[in-house]
């Protein structure tokens, strides 16, 4: 064994890299690994119960200054990276979003890997620049919008609504690209999305320098849809007091609920006042390839920007996430910057990514998609996304069975938010966080947080908490292609035993 290692070592500093015939052993071995990871993965504990440091403990603290061979080095993934990860793939990991891997879409990022490219130009690599726009342009049939719309791959979300809330800068202050923002005797630019959004919108106008405070929240119905009165009432009186609108946020799939606001109407009304109206649709978008899930894209023509991540609900590994945008040439205007020593590469192409957006050097993330999407079809990604749906509403029904739980909103997109009440009475609809709480709703607050804790330290399941309305609430996510019936049975039991422990 000593002696493979050491012949390979010094054919190693002969090529640079492994030599073929042992990198093609190590390649089987990996195939071995993945496949009895994924195999197994059940038997593992859905997530570790260290303290902060214990993987860190385990490691040296300095780089080798001897390569190691690659037998040892996945030996000791599987003593300490394995045993120290939450396993999202796992099956009863029930918590956040319900994100999952499939084995076509392990397959596909495995291909990307050796293929290494950097795709910022269609010269510095036509099929990924090409298969970009091909993958884009599948998705956007696929959730039915119009073909007004274009659009770029980033990693996430968050970096998708800071490219889109750029653009609306620009529009609503133009020359800010050049000028930047200050003594330019500027009003303050408003951005207004409700109180269920994500915080990536902050992120965004943080680093887009709008300011953090600047981002408007207003609030939610009884099913945690943005208020349009609300909304209006508020974008007049910021034009009353000099202030300039300059986008609103909508979300199709908030991240606690996965409630949808009412987009058609936030649409008009963005047209008459004319603000830039980019949707959410990070978790929520995918759904509108279901039938039964079309309705939410109602009014979607409307928005100038929306962001989907398929990395979320529509099979993709991490990360891959797309911002269309109507008429792409708008996020261009902002982004295109070509210096000399890019010149060469940009020439008689339909498009070069690192035209839209701030990065230059790009993965190739459409294979992946490509390839999972070829292997599923549309029938297969509809075909699961019933499943959770279905898996969702099941639960549901369990929960509405047990006197000792009540439902905190309605299930929707495979999101069900619940909560523990015991022997109190069933929770009234607060409209602001903490209003009208009682110590009762303290004390059942945190128990509601100690079962989430138990049962994640238990290493038997995953489930995440939120706030509604003011109280802590359990959040169980459906999603993972892993997760049957029974899991979720399984995972419901581990909820209640642990809730009679308390
Ligand atoms: C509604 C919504 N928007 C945006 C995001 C941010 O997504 P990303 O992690 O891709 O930045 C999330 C994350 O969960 C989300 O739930």
């Amino acid at each position: 064994m000593q002696e493979r290692q050491r012949g390979s070592q010094s054919k190693l500093s002969q090529t640079g890299d492994t030599p073929s015939a042992e990198f093609r052993k190590q390649l089987h071995e990996l195939a071995d690994w993945i496949a009895d990871f994924r195999e197994h993965i059940e038997g593992l504990r859905v997530a570790p119960n260290d303290k902060p440091g214990a993987i860190r403990g385990q490691l040296p603290k300095r780089a080798p200054d001897e390569g190691e061979p690659f037998e040892k080095i996945l030996a000791d993934v599987d003593r300490i990276i394995v045993p120290g990860m939450v396993h999202w793939s796992h099956p009863m990991f029930l918590g956040y979003f319900g994100w999952t891997s499939t084995a076509p879409g392990i397959l596909g990022e495995i291909i990307s890997v050796p293929l290494n490219v950097n795709a910022m130009t269609w010269r510095t690599c036509p099929a990924a620049t090409e298969l970009e726009t091909v993958v884009i342009d599948w998705l956007r049939q696929w959730v039915g919008l119009s073909d007004e719309f274009e659009g770029v791959i980033y990693d996430t979300a968050s970096v998708g609504i800071m490219h889109a809330l750029a653009v609306a800068r620009e529009e609503a202050a133009p020359a800010t690209r050049k000028l930047g923002l200050t003594n330019r005797d500027l009003p303050r630019l408003r951005v207004y999305t409700s109180d269920q959004a994500h915080s990536s919108a902050e992120k965004a106008a943080i680093a887009l320098g709008l300011g953090e405070e600047n981002v408007i929240r207003i609030p939610s119905d009884d099913q945690f849809r943005m208020d349009l009165n609300s909304l209006g009432q508020r974008i007049a009186e910021d034009r009353r007091n000099g202030l300039q609108p300059m986008a609103v946020i909508a979300t199709v799939g908030t991240t606690s609920t996965a409630s949808v606001d009412p987009v058609r109407d936030i649409g008009n009304l963005c047209r008459e006042a004319k603000v830039w109206l980019h949707i959410d649709a990070a978790y929520g978008g995918g759904f509108a390839m279901v039938p039964e899930y079309e309705w939410i894209s109602n009014g979607w023509e409307l928005a100038d920007s929306i962001v989907i991540n398929p990395h979320k609900t529509l099979f993709v590994p991490l990360d891959f996430s797309v911002l269309y945008v109507r008429d792409l040439a708008r996020l261009q205007r902002v982004f295109s910057l070509v210096p000399e020593y890019l010149r060469g590469d940009t020439v008689d192409a339909e498009k070069n990514y690192m035209d839209y957006g701030i990065q230059l050097g790009r993965r190739f993330r459409a294979l992946k998609a490509w390839v999972i999407w070829r292997s599923l079809g549309r029938a297969g990604v509809v075909a699961r996304l019933r499943e959770q749906i279905r898996l969702a509403n099941l639960l549901a029904d369990w929960i509405g069975k047990d006197g000792r739980f009540e439902l905190s909103a309605q299930p929707s997109m495979g999101v069900v938010c619940f909560r523990f009440i015991g022997d109190a009475a069933p929770s009234p609809r607060l409209d602001t966080a903490a209003r009208g709480r009682t110590g009762s709703t303290d004390r059942i607050d945190r128990i509601n947080s100690e079962i989430v804790e138990r049962i994640n330290a238990s290493g038997r399941a995953y489930v995440t908490q939120t706030k509604l309305c003011g109280r802590t609430v359990i959040r169980i996510g459906l999603g993972n292609v892993l997760t049957t019936e029974e899991h979720l049975r399984k995972g419901w039991e581990i909820v209640r035993e642990t809730a009679s422990d308390l």
